[in-house]
């Protein structure tokens, strides 16, 4: 939520944070803006609306500056407008600031600051943050040899909430100031120059050397070096990380939409994952993991928590480890789990998955099983994240960087995980005979091959998303596993076709809901467990019968029975075939969207990562 991005060096500043803010773009796209140092000033740029309309503000200026921060914001306190637009400068434009997260005690400090002679621009909480920095410049901060350090720190020590934060002042004019709680933020190294972005997608074309900054810890970035210092401003010293990503995995490749692209990466992300896990030694799949039987023995329950998506790759998770494990799952909603004073104790493994790592929501739940005593074990697809950090463990989806707001390959990367996961659990247990492993194993080497299949014929889909476009209603249904496919299936609807839909587990339908089929209604089914298929089609012939428009989704050899559209999808193992049957349902939203001319990438009032609760 909100993206930042910072340059210092010898090149001009602007174009390289217009591009970051392009990259950083899914983080939020209701206004953007920039500030540089410039003559001893800090020229600052902005203005509501997207990047490429503060481009087109930026551009002409032609801004020499080789110092400067920059903003894309998702807008919390105060709506899209330039005047909240970031970057914020104090009231004697001595601090430019850009800020990612949330304040929580910002009317407090502005009344404090009011009550000081300051002004307010804003109806933002950011705009607190220069005044306050430049209330301590002025007033407090008196002995310390590095000013601009001791402001910033003074004013932060104030903040209560979430932050990232980037600071330029002409007072100091080779030096960026960053400090994080709660939010992330990473610093690019290269020759003569630093960079710094929210995410690693937004500099990787400069390079590949990270620094992940952690809470409460503050940065001096100049272009030659960086100083890094604790919350006692005490110096200390910092490891950069290797990130391999390719820089071009964070582009489009020729696809229209980063969604569509990132759908047809999925065949070589999970070719990826099933590799790198198939080919540890001594078939351990996991060498970070040391769970001993005897502690998984002792286990009363597994939790996962997620959001979103992550929550239904979460739901998929726990038919997986309770079909192989035969340990009770919950799966609960971070921002539920939190709040519920669950029960959680050192008999409860508790799992959090999190494509991005920095999900508000999530890592808080996670702070709380820990608090509690419980062993945690993250999923995560961003090496670094603050998820990564917090728990005990952590397994990695190799799916790269994930760009459109609506999540794909990273739901099909997490999925096969937690499956390969389960795998290792069952086998520590002893709850697997080692002829079902080699059949498991088997059929997902083969899952990639038969995901392009499904890629490769994508003509039914398309047909079928023109004829439904103009819907306002749709339902999906499923049973068991195939249920967690239906909730997907349609969170991927809403989000970017903007179609309202429920899914509902086939057979609950009766129980409510099917007062809301009436003719012509779309109701889409998902039918793969062979032990089901007769129960899920009565439940689909309930609907026809109440006449709704039929898909339907299957591995299965079905009779047509008036459905009015069959996809067919290869067969798999019954655990696995939630991997297969969510790419049609994607690739339906996908061209409902387009269908309907919508911004796939950047679906309204969403963003990529939600790091506000
Ligand atoms: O980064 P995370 O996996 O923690 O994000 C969780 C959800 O915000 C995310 O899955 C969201 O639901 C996506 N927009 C779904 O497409």
């Amino acid at each position: 939520m909100c993206g930042i991005v910072g340059y210092i060096g010898n090149k001009k500043a602007a174009p390289i944070l217009l591009e970051g803010l392009s990259a950083l773009e899914y983080r939020g796209y209701d206004s953007a803006g920039i500030a540089v140092l410039e003559n001893n000033k800090i020229i600052t740029k902005k203005d509501k609306g997207r990047v490429s309309n503060l481009a087109s503000i930026v551009t002409p200026c032609n801004l020499k500056g080789s110092i400067g921060i920059a903003h894309t914001r998702w807008a919390t306190h105060g709506i899209p407008s330039m005047e909240n637009s970031h970057p914020h400068l104090d009231n004697s434009s001595s601090f430019g600031v850009v800020h990612n997260g949330i304040i929580e005690n910002y009317n407090d400090i502005k009344l404090f600051l009011i009550e000081n002679g300051y002004n307010f621009l804003s109806q933002t909480d950011t705009e607190v943050i220069p005044n306050l920095i430049h209330y301590h410049f002025k007033n407090t901060v008196s002995n310390y040899q590095d000013k601009f350090l001791a402001s910033v720190k003074s004013a932060v020590s104030e903040l209560k909430g979430s932050y990232a934060i980037e600071v330029i002042s002409p007072l100091f004019p080779d030096k960026i100031i960053v400090v994080r709680k709660d939010s992330p933020l990473v610093i690019g190294i290269a020759n003569g120059e630093n960079y710094i972005a929210s995410d690693i997608p937004a500099i990787l074309p400069y390079t590949k050397n990270f620094y992940f900054l952690d809470d409460n810890e503050f940065a001096v970035i100049s272009k030659n070096t960086v100083k890094f210092y604790d919350n006692n401003l005490l110096e200390h010293k910092k490891e950069t990380k290797l990130i391999n990503w390719d820089a071009s995995s964070a582009g489009k490749n020729g696809y229209d939409d980063y969604m569509l692209k990132e759908i047809y990466e999925q065949p070589d992300v999970i070719a990826e994952t099933i590799k790198t896990r198939f080919s540890m030694p001594n078939n351990n799949y996991f060498d970070n993991l040391d769970f001993s039987k005897e502690y998984l023995e002792s286990l009363n329950n597994i939790y996962i928590v997620a959001c979103g998506t992550a929550m239904h790759a979460g739901l998929v998770g726990k038919n997986v480890i309770e079909n192989l494990c035969r340990i009770p799952v919950e799966v609960d909603i971070a921002s539920e789990f939190r709040y519920r004073n669950p029960i959680v104790n050192d008999k409860t493994l508790c799992i959090y998955i999190s494509q991005s790592g920095e999900t508000a929501d999530t890592i808080a739940a996670l702070k709380l099983a820990k608090s509690k005593g419980a062993k945690t074990l993250a999923i995560s697809n961003v090496f670094g994240s603050s998820i990564t950090r917090e728990a005990d463990y952590t397994i990695y989806t190799h799916a790269g960087p994930e760009i459109a707001v609506a999540s794909t390959k990273a739901y099909s990367a997490q999925v096969i995980l937690i499956t390969i996961f389960a795998m290792y659990l069952a086998e520590v247990l002893g709850t697997i005979s080692s002829e079902d492993i080699s059949k498991l194993k088997l059929e997902i080497t083969e899952l990639p091959k038969k995901l392009e299949t499904i890629l490769n014929d994508t003509t039914q889909i398309k047909k079928f998303a023109k004829i439904v476009c103009t819907e306002k209603d749709m339902f999906f249904l499923g049973r068991n596993i195939d249920y967690c496919t239906a909730l997907e299936g349609s969170l991927k609807l809403k989000e970017i076709s903007y179609i309202h839909s429920e899914a509902y587990a086939s057979g609950e339908l009766k129980h409510g809901p099917i007062a809301l089929i009436e003719n012509g209604i779309t109701v889409i089914g998902i039918i793969t467990n062979p032990e089901l298929v007769e129960k899920s089609l009565s439940n689909i012939q309930e609907v026809i019968t109440r006449g709704a428009k039929t898909l339907v989704i299957t591995n299965q050899s079905l009779p047509n029975n008036n459905i009015d559209n069959i996809i067919k999808i290869p067969e798999t193992h019954p655990l696995l075939a939630p991997i297969l049957s969510i790419i049609p349902l994607q690739l339906l939203s996908y061209y409902i969207a387009k269908s309907k001319e919508l911004d796939v990438d950047k679906p309204r009032n969403l963003a990529k990562s939600v790091t506000v609760e």
